[in-house]
């Protein structure tokens, strides 16, 4: 290798290069590796440091599936033939709305912010598999808003147009707009901190709470036999919205072992506070699509829901709860709450399968 000098990261820091071998270059070591502010290499995979990170990858690849796999002609018929109440109609369209433009919103963070600013490339790896899953989520929406046949203004403007809406993605763009500015740079404990915050609000709040009453509402009907193809498809996203949770609190928590420093008590306040609000504007989207209880479902029950799982969250970095027994209202979302687990988590149970095969649920 010549010129080392292309090895160069884009934000500045070179590479360690001592000692230097024959050619100019050096062989990176396991404990060269950290998640932020990395000087070694970021082109050499091996040897992985992170095998967490390196196993997401694979499942996540084990999981591959595409909404143009699932039949979507039951959903047609109940929803042209008049299956469904304007409850649920008007319950399906908002969750629609809100995941169609989140899913880009997620898609823009990883490739824009994330990559950049995660110094290692177990987790570049990982990231990548994910921003392409993030293209499917979307992909999803814009196939199910055509095989219905909806107003794809009405669907896709809802973010700007409707306030509950609105009002969880622009709690995210703060913090996904620190991670996307390209002048953005990690090295000082200040930076490294909004990142650390960023990567709360975008993995724990945006995925792991902001998705979460849309989850349960269309599983809720899927579960009473309606809207299968859509069903299908939010188990698919739930399945791997679920490893991008489970990752990003990797992440999170390795940052937190390798740089002590930056989470001190100022930090974990701002957290709590960050979920506080994050649970308040989730019980307003539950109220606003689901005004009057259907399905089994009512506003006490998400925020009950909502408290639980928001605690969930907390603990897995550390952090105590905010609301002391605060309990699921919902069993058979019990495994998908579960993080330990990333398959089988509903009540169907998907069949592992390999790229190439056609998804099959029991039942
Ligand atoms: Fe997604
Ligand atoms: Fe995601």
């Amino acid at each position: 290798m010549s010129d080392v000098s292309v090895l160069k990261r884009k934000n500045g820091v070179e590479p360690v290069l001592s000692p230097p071998l024959a050619g100019g270059y050096r062989r990176v070591k396991v404990d060269d590796k950290r998640i932020i502010n990395c000087r070694a290499d970021v082109n050499q995979l091996v040897p992985i440091k992170y095998k967490w990170a390196w196993e997401k990858y694979l499942a996540a690849c084990a999981n591959n599936w595409m909404p143009s796999e699932i039949s979507m002609q039951r959903d047609i018929e109940q929803w042209q033939g008049g299956a469904l109440s304007a409850e649920e109609r008007h319950m399906l369209k908002r969750n629609f709305g809100f995941f169609a433009t989140a899913e880009s919103l997620a898609a823009n963070n990883i490739v824009l912010g994330t990559y950049r600013l995660i110094t290692n490339p177990e987790c570049r790896q990982y990231l990548l598999r994910q921003a392409f899953e993030e293209a499917v989520h979307v992909h999803a929406y814009q196939y199910i808003v055509e095989a219905l046949g909806l107003d794809e203004g009405e669907i896709f403007n809802m973010y700007m147009e409707i306030p509950c809406v609105h009002d969880k993605d622009a709690f995210c763009l703060e913090y996904i707009d620190t991670l996307t500015d390209p002048s953005f740079e990690t090295g000082e404990p200040a930076a490294d901190r909004r990142l650390l915050k960023s990567l709360i609000a975008f993995a724990m709040i945006m995925e792991g709470l902001f998705f979460y009453v849309g989850f349960v509402q269309v599983l809720a009907l899927g579960r009473r036999s309606r809207m299968p193809g859509c069903a299908e498809q939010v188990q698919y996203i739930l399945r791997d919205e679920s490893l991008h949770l489970n990752f990003g609190i990797d992440v999170i928590n390795q940052i937190k072992l390798e740089n002590p420093h930056l989470w001190d008590a100022s930090l974990q306040g701002e957290v709590l506070e960050m979920m506080k609000t994050a649970v308040e504007l989730e019980c307003r989207y539950a109220e606003e699509t689901m005004p009057r209880g259907i399905l089994g479902l009512n506003c006490a029950m998400f925020k009950e829901f909502l408290r639980f799982v928001a605690d969930r969250r907390l603990e897995q970095i550390g952090l105590p709860g905010l609301f002391a027994g605060s309990r699921n209202p919902f069993p058979w979302m019990s495994e998908a709450a579960d993080l330990k687990k990333e398959k089988n988590f509903f009540e169907t149970r998907v069949i592992e399968y390999q790229t190439g095969g056609k998804l099959k649920w029991d039942d």
